[in-house]
């Protein structure tokens, strides 16, 4: 219970507490994503519901009708069979009312060649960007940060990344990215610096050189005891 100074008032009083805004925890790595139902262009999605047992992404942008979403939503339809290959969902989000999403599609299309194929989700109760501390108060309180959540089958957070509103982000990282967390997911591997699919990639060090005899029956080259490379054991 917060209490008012003596000073201010002359007497104290109880005053209730007030719910903080942007006070949520940050999801951290292996955290269950939080379930949430919301209004989006493409209707009322039940999140869990809707994702099923695929990956998704889950990004939000600042603001609708600004000039580097604008960029950033139409690439990212343009290359959503990249995302669709790999079983992957995509939904977006903003502060922003339905109405002001479903307008902006069309300057999308126009300036970018590609409307948003997937469902942006209008938080304008900001109820889903708390849940995923999408609010960040020092750069500014109103408007949710350039966020991604990647989320695995099992609706565990996979990967975050924050960017602030003056960047836009490179989503061919973010497909590389997901290809190393498909392999790695299934694979006693890890993937070294700039990996793209079909290099090379490293045994990972908890892999006894026995253990790996079995999992890497082609073998592998060490350049270092800890360090292992063998092909990649998808392909
Ligand atoms: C943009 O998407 O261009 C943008 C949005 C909010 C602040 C600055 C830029």
């Amino acid at each position: 219970m917060l209490r008012i100074p003596t000073k201010m008032v002359g007497i104290q009083q109880p005053i209730p507490e007030q719910p903080q805004r942007g006070t949520a925890m940050a999801l951290r790595l292996g955290d269950d994503a939080p379930n949430f139902t919301a209004e989006t262009t493409e209707g009322t999605i039940d999140f869990y519901d809707w994702k099923g047992d695929s990956w998704a992404v889950l990004f939000s942008h600042p603001k609708d009708f600004t000039p580097v979403c604008t960029t950033e939503l139409g690439y990212l339809a343009s290359i959503k069979p990249e995302f669709d290959k790999r079983n992957v969902k995509i939904i977006g989000l903003s502060v922003d009312e339905l109405g002001n999403h479903t307008a902006w599609a069309d300057d999308i299309r126009e300036t970018q060649g590609t409307a948003p194929n997937y469902p942006i989700i209008a938080d304008s109760d900001r109820t889903v960007s708390d849940l995923y501390d999408m609010i960040h108060p020092n750069a500014n309180d109103t408007l949710t940060v350039r966020s991604v959540f990647v989320i695995g089958p099992d609706n565990k957070v996979k990967l975050t990344l924050t960017y602030p509103a003056s960047t836009g982000r490179n989503f061919d990282e973010l497909l590389r990215v997901i290809d190393s967390l498909q392999l790695t997911a299934g694979y006693k591997v890890a993937t070294p610096v700039n990996w793209k699919d079909g290099e090379d990639v490293i045994i990972v060090p908890a892999l006894s050189d026995e253990e790996a005899k079995e999992a890497f029956p082609g073998g592998w080259e060490t350049k270092k005891p800890y360090l292992r490379v063998t092909a990649q054991p998808n392909r």
